[in-house]
């Protein structure tokens, strides 16, 4: 694990859209594993940045969504559909056949998340997956207590994730209880993994995440076994890192 403390988020952002524009380059056609959330966006911002500046090409990119609340329709401001197009997909040259995102109005969940699963599997597996935290340490949806062997699912969101998350909504009754999200295993199965956190709300977590026990508690520790995670913390959300050697035999 590469724990790399960068000094602001416009760093965090521009780090992390360096290292996707450059799997890009070197594989045209890389699958990727996308997050929604606050974190990422400016990494997204970068990435559209990268495309009209230089020509990067995601004519061959083939994406897969971490999660969508269940009940959305795609046309909601807040399904992560609707995210994902509006601040990502519309800008960039990305082929939409090869856009994939759990369908949050499916009348058939199981179908939908077998489907998912073996879509990814189909494409060759993720080759480069994108990951945000919440502040109960979850990764896509997978809640506090998740089992680590679970591929795509149904999630009862935390508590906490719905307080979280009724900032993007009018009121918290909004917010959806349910959504579909990869499990651990998927995330797990990916090649290479970047971590992004931001914000002093981050900073306990993230510690937890790294520098505790393994545990289902804290969703995103089980990173700690992945064999090529790079984590980017912005500085804020690295202050509970307080020094350098307890990150250097990561
Ligand atoms: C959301 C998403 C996660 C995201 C996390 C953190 O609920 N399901 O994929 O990483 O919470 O969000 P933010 O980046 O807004 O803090």
């Amino acid at each position: 694990m590469r724990v790399v403390i960068a000094k602001d988020y416009e760093d965090m952002s521009a780090r992390a859209a360096r290292i996707v524009a450059g799997q890009i380059y070197l594989k045209p056609n890389s699958v990727l594993g996308l997050a929604t959330g606050s974190t990422p966006l400016l990494m997204y911002k970068n990435l559209i940045m990268v495309h009209h500046q230089v020509g990067l090409d995601f004519s061959e990119v083939v994406s897969f969504n971490l999660d969508e609340y269940l009940g959305l329709q795609s046309s909601n401001e807040q399904s992560y559909t609707y995210y994902m197009y509006h601040n990502f997909f519309k800008h960039v040259n990305i082929n939409k056949k090869n856009i994939h995102i759990p369908d949050g109005m499916t009348q058939n969940v199981e179908l939908e998340c077998q489907n998912y699963d073996n879509s990814i599997l189909e494409r060759g597996g993720t080759d480069l997956q994108i990951l945000g935290i919440g502040t109960n340490g979850h990764i896509g949806f997978n809640e506090p207590d998740i089992k680590f062997e679970a591929t795509t699912h149904k999630v009862k969101l935390d508590d906490e994730t719905i307080h979280a998350n009724s900032r993007f909504f009018n009121s918290i009754e909004a917010v959806p209880r349910f959504a579909i999200s990869m499990g651990i295993k998927n995330i797990m199965h990916a090649k290479k993994i970047i971590l992004l956190a931001d914000g002093e709300n981050k900073a306990d977590v993230i510690y937890r995440a790294l520098f505790e026990g393994i545990t289902p508690k804290v969703p995103a520790s089980i990173l700690q076994l992945h064999q090529d995670v790079t984590v980017i913390v912005e500085e804020r959300a690295a202050q509970m890192l307080k020094t350098r050697s307890q990150f250097e035999n990561k």
